[in-house]
C-alpha cells in the first residue's frame, strides 16, 4: 500500500479511500528537399503535402516483411524465419537473420517501410507541443518529417482569433527560410526573419514590405496545418479533413470531466513510435526492467489475458502485484506490494489511455508523435478523479520524479531495438505478448506496414 511519502508526492487523497500503488509509464529522420518555391494553399491530397517537404512517395504494394496475424499458440521459431536458416546455416544467413537491415535490399525495404509509415501516420492527429509551451513567439515542431511553426495569436489579433494557436509548414515560400526564426506581429501574423513578409494562420501572405500597397496574389502562401488544443496539448493533423483517418482521440477525464491533471515533461526518443507504444503496453517486462520502481521480481509469470479490438482501439486489462516505487524497504529489505489493476486502451495509432496505473480512479495518458519514421516525441499526462483525490492541484514534482525513473529504462530499450522499424523485424511472439501482437496487427490493417 502506498505510504505517506508517496501520497504526498502525488496527490492528497480523501480519508478512507485507498489509492493503491503508483505505477506509471512502462512502458532517421529523412532529409528535407523542399519542393516548389510557391505552393498553392488550397486543400491538396496527402501525397502532395508529403511531397511538398520531400518525403518519399508512398508505396502502393506491401514490402516483403512478415508478422503473425494472430498470437501463435506456442511458436517454435521466429515468425517469418526462412526455412533452413538453422544453426548450421552460412555466416551470411546468420548475419542477415540477425541484422535484417543490412544491405541495399534492406535499405530499399526500409525506405518503403518509412514511406508507408509516414503516409499512414500523417492521416492522424498527433501532439506537436504542450499547450503551455506555445506562446507569442514562434515555436518549431516536427511531425512525420514535416517541420512546423506554431504560435499563439495575441490578444490583439482580430476576428475572434485571440489566444488561438496557428500552425504552418515551417518554410517561407519566398526563399525557403524557416518562419519559426521570425516573430509574431500585433495582428497575430508570423513575419519571416529574412524579408519580413507576413503570413496569417491560414498561410496567406498578407504583407510584403518591399512592395507596399501592391496586391498579393493568392499563390503566395505558406502551407497551413490544422491544429487543435486539447488535454493540455496542441495537436496537428497533416492531412486535409477529407483524408483524415479518424477524429482526434478524446481524453474524457481531462477534456469533459475536468479532472485535476498534470502534463508531464516532453521527451525525444530515437525510436519508432510503434515500438514505444508496444513497450508501454508490454506486461512481461515489468518484473525484469522496472524492479527499481514498481516491478516485482518475485512474480515474472504473466497470466493469460484477453485482448479486445474495436474500430479505433486495442484493449486489455491486467492485474499485477506491483511494488510501491517510493516506499522504504521493510525489515526484510523489501518494499510493500499491492495489486494494480491496469486498464490498457490503445487509441490507434500512438496514444494510450491507461487506467489504474497511478492508483484506482486515475488515468495515465501516453501520447507519442512520430517526428519521423524512426524517431518520436513523447507526451504524457496523469489525471485524478476529484471524488477520490480531491480537486486540489496535482503535485507534479513528485509525479514527474517517479515517472522519470520509469521512463528512463524504457527509453534505453526502445532506442536499442534493431531493426528500429517494427515491421522490418522477424520476432518471436509468445502468448503473454498478446496485446503487442494485436497492436501490430491493427497497425498493419491500417496501412502502417504498407
Ligand atoms: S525568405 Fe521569407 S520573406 Fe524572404
Ligand atoms: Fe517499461
Amino acid at each position: 500500500m502506498a505510504n505517506g511519502r508517496w501520497r504526498s508526492a502525488r496527490r492528497r487523497r480523501r480519508p478512507g479511500v485507498s489509492p493503491g500503488l503508483l505505477l506509471g509509464g512502462n512502458t532517421g529522420a529523412t532529409g528535407l528537399a523542399y519542393g516548389p518555391l510557391v505552393t498553392i494553399v488550397d486543400p491538396a491530397p496527402l501525397a502532395d503535402l508529403l511531397g511538398y517537404v520531400g518525403a518519399a512517395t508512398p508505396i502502393t504494394t506491401a514490402p516483403p516483411v512478415s508478422a503473425p496475424s494472430a498470437v501463435p499458440s506456442e511458436p517454435a521459431s521466429p515468425d517469418g524465419q526462412p526455412a533452413g536458416a538453422g544453426r548450421g546455416g552460412a555466416v551470411n544467413s546468420v548475419v542477415n537473420a540477425v541484422w535484417a537491415t543490412g544491405g541495399s535490399a534492406a535499405t530499399d525495404r526500409d525506405a518503403a517501410l518509412d514511406a508507408a509509415f509516414l503516409a499512414a501516420s500523417a492521416r492522424y492527429w498527433h501532439p506537436v507541443a504542450r499547450a503551455a509551451d506555445v506562446g507569442a513567439a514562434p515555436v518549431r515542431a516536427e511531425l512525420c518529417d514535416v517541420p512546423l511553426v506554431l504560435w499563439r495569436r495575441p490578444a490583439s489579433a482580430p476576428g475572434g482569433a485571440a489566444g488561438t494557436v496557428a500552425a504552418l509548414v515551417d518554410r517561407c515560400p519566398h526563399r525557403s527560410v524557416p518562419l519559426s526564426g521570425g516573430q509574431v506581429d500585433a495582428d497575430g501574423r508570423v513575419r519571416c526573419p529574412y524579408h519580413s513578409w507576413a503570413f496569417d494562420g491560414a498561410g496567406a501572405c498578407v504583407d510584403i514590405p518591399q512592395q507596399p500597397g501592391q496586391k498579393i496574389p493568392d499563390l503566395i502562401a505558406a502551407r497551413p496545418v490544422r491544429v487543435a488544443e486539447a488535454a493540455g496539448l496542441v495537436w496537428a493533423c497533416l492531412a486535409d479533413e477529407a483524408d483524415e483517418a479518424r477524429p482526434r482521440p478524446r481524453f474524457g477525464e481531462i477534456e469533459d470531466l475536468a479532472w485535476p491533471h498534470y502534463v508531464g515533461t516532453v521527451q525525444n526518443w530515437n525510436g519508432q513510435a510503434a515500438r514505444q507504444v508496444e513497450n508501454f503496453c508490454d506486461i512481461g517486462h515489468f518484473s525484469v526492467l522496472h524492479t527499481d520502481t514498481f516491478g516485482n521480481d518475485e512474480v515474472l509469470a504473466v497470466d493469460p489475458y484477453p485482448v479486445r479490438r474495436t474500430e479505433w482501439t486495442v484493449e486489455a486489462d491486467y492485474r499485477y502485484p506491483s511494488v510501491n516505487p517510493v516506499a522504504e524497504p521493510g525489515p526484510d529489505g523489501r518494499r510493500p506490494v499491492g495489486e494494480t489493476a491496469f486498464q490498457y486502451r490503445i487509441e490507434l495509432p500512438f496514444a494510450v489511455w491507461l487506467g489504474g496505473a497511478t492508483g484506482p480512479s486515475t488515468v495515465l495518458f501516453s501520447v507519442c508523435a512520430p517526428t519521423s519514421a524512426t524517431t518520436l516525441r513523447l507526451y504524457w499526462m496523469a489525471a485524478f478523479d476529484p471524488a477520490v483525490y480531491g480537486d486540489g492541484p496535482v503535485d507534479g514534482v513528485g509525479l514527474q520524479a517517479v515517472e522519470d525513473r520509469i521512463w528512463a529504462p524504457d527509453k534505453v530499450i526502445v532506442e536499442s531495438q534493431r531493426p528500429a522499424r517494427v515491421f522490418a523485424a522477424d520476432e518471436i511472439h509468445r502468448a503473454f505478448d498478446a496485446l503487442g501482437v494485436a497492436y501490430r496487427k491493427a497497425l498493419r490493417e491500417l496501412g502502417f506496414a504498407g
